[in-house]
C-alpha cells in the first residue's frame, strides 16, 4: 500500500447510454507503476470504464482525477465547470490507449504510423521522430519491419505497431482494451509478451483482458467487473486463487476455460521481445 496521491482516481463515477445505467459508482485507484487487469462479462461495463477514463466518452456523475487534478471539470470562482476542448486533449494526451481493433493508417509504413502523433501533435523534429520511432519499435520486436505498410504485417505484429505508436505520445498510463481478441491464438503470445516487458519495466497500466496469464505475471491487482459495477478488487494471487464473490469465481471458471487460456493450447514464447 502506498499513501502517494493516485496518479488516477475515481470517485463515485456513473454513466448513463439514454435509460441504461451502464457504471454505476466506479471508485478506482492507480498508483505509479501499478498494472490493474480489468475482468468482468460483456456488457458489464469494462470498454465504457476506459472510455470514460480518457474521455471519448463523458462520464455523467463523478470525479475523475489525473495526478490529483480533475479532468472533466475546472473551478472557477468557486464554481465548477466543465473543461475545454483544449484542456480534454492534453488530459487525454497523458493516456494512451490500445483497442482491439489496432486502426493503423493503411497508407504508411510502420515508423510512419509511430512518427505520426509525435510530428502532427507535438511537432517533433522528423530525425528526431523516426529515430525514437525505431528505437520504440526496436522494443516491440519489429525494428526489421518499419518500413512495411499495415497490410504487410500480421495482426500481431500490427497490435505491436499500435503499442509503439501509442507509447511515442510518452503517456502517462497505458490502458489495453481487450488488445488481444482479435487475433488469431498463435499471435497472441508475442503481444502479450510486449505487455508483460512494459509491465516489468514499471509501465502503469489497466488492461482490460481475458489473458489470465498476462494477468497472473503481470497484474499487482484485478477488478472484477459487473454490470456496471466493480463487485470485487485485490491483489492477482487472492482475486484468482480465492476469490471472494461467488460471480467472480464462476467468472473465472469461464475464462479458464476458454480454448486460448488453456496452457497446452499456446505455442512457445517467443523469445524476440
Ligand atoms: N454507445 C453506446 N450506446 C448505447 N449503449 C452502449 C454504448 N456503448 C456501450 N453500451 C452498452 O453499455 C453496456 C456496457 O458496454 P461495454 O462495451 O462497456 O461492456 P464491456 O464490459 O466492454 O463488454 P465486452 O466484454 O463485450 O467488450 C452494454 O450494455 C452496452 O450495450
Ligand atoms: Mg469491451
Amino acid at each position: 500500500m502506498t499513501t502517494a496521491t493516485p496518479l488516477l482516481e475515481l470517485e463515485n463515477v456513473h454513466k448513463w447510454y439514454g435509460q441504461r445505467h451502464v457504471l454505476r459508482g466506479i471508485d478506482l485507484r492507480l498508483h505509479q507503476g501499478e498494472v490493474v487487469c480489468v475482468i468482468g462479462p460483456s456488457g458489464s461495463g469494462k470498454s465504457t470504464l476506459l472510455r470514460c477514463i480518457n474521455q471519448l466518452e463523458k462520464a455523467d456523475a463523478g470525479t475523475i482525477s489525473l495526478g490529483g487534478v480533475d479532468v472533466m471539470h475546472e473551478k472557477r470562482r468557486g464554481k465548477l465547470f466543465e473543461r475545454s476542448g483544449k484542456d480534454v486533449a492534453a488530459f487525454r494526451q497523458r493516456i494512451g490507449m490500445v483497442f482491439q481493433h489496432f486502426n493503423l493508417f493503411g497508407h504508411m509504413s510502420a515508423v510512419e504510423n509511430v512518427m505520426f502523433g509525435p510530428r502532427q501533435v507535438n511537432g517533433v523534429d522528423k530525425v528526431v521522430a523516426r529515430a525514437r520511432a525505431m528505437e520504440l519499435l526496436d522494443m516491440v520486436g519489429l525494428a526489421a519491419r518499419a518500413s512495411q505498410l499495415p497490410t504487410q504485417l500480421s495482426g500481431g505484429e500490427q497490435q505491436r505497431v499500435a503499442i509503439a505508436r501509442c507509447l511515442a505520445m510518452e503517456p502517462e498510463i497505458l490502458m489495453f482494451d481487450e488488445a488481444t481478441s482479435a487475433l488469431d491464438p498463435e499471435l497472441v503470445a508475442e503481444v502479450i509478451n510486449v505487455m508483460k516487458e512494459l509491465a516489468r519495466a514499471g509501465t502503469t497500466m489497466i488492461a482490460v483482458t481475458h489473458e489470465m496469464g498476462f494477468a497472473r505475471d503481470a497484474a499487482d491487482a484485478i477488478v472484477m467487473m459487473d454490470a456496471g459495477l466493480i463487485i470485487e478488487e485485490g491483489p492477482t494471487a487472492e482475486v484468482l486463487n480465492a476469490p471472494r464473490h461467488a460471480r467472480t469465481a464462476l467468472f473465472l471458471g469461464h475464462v479458464a476455460n476458454r480454448p486460448d487460456n488453456r496452457p497446452d493450447s499456446r505455442p512457445a514464447n517467443r523469445p524476440d521481445v
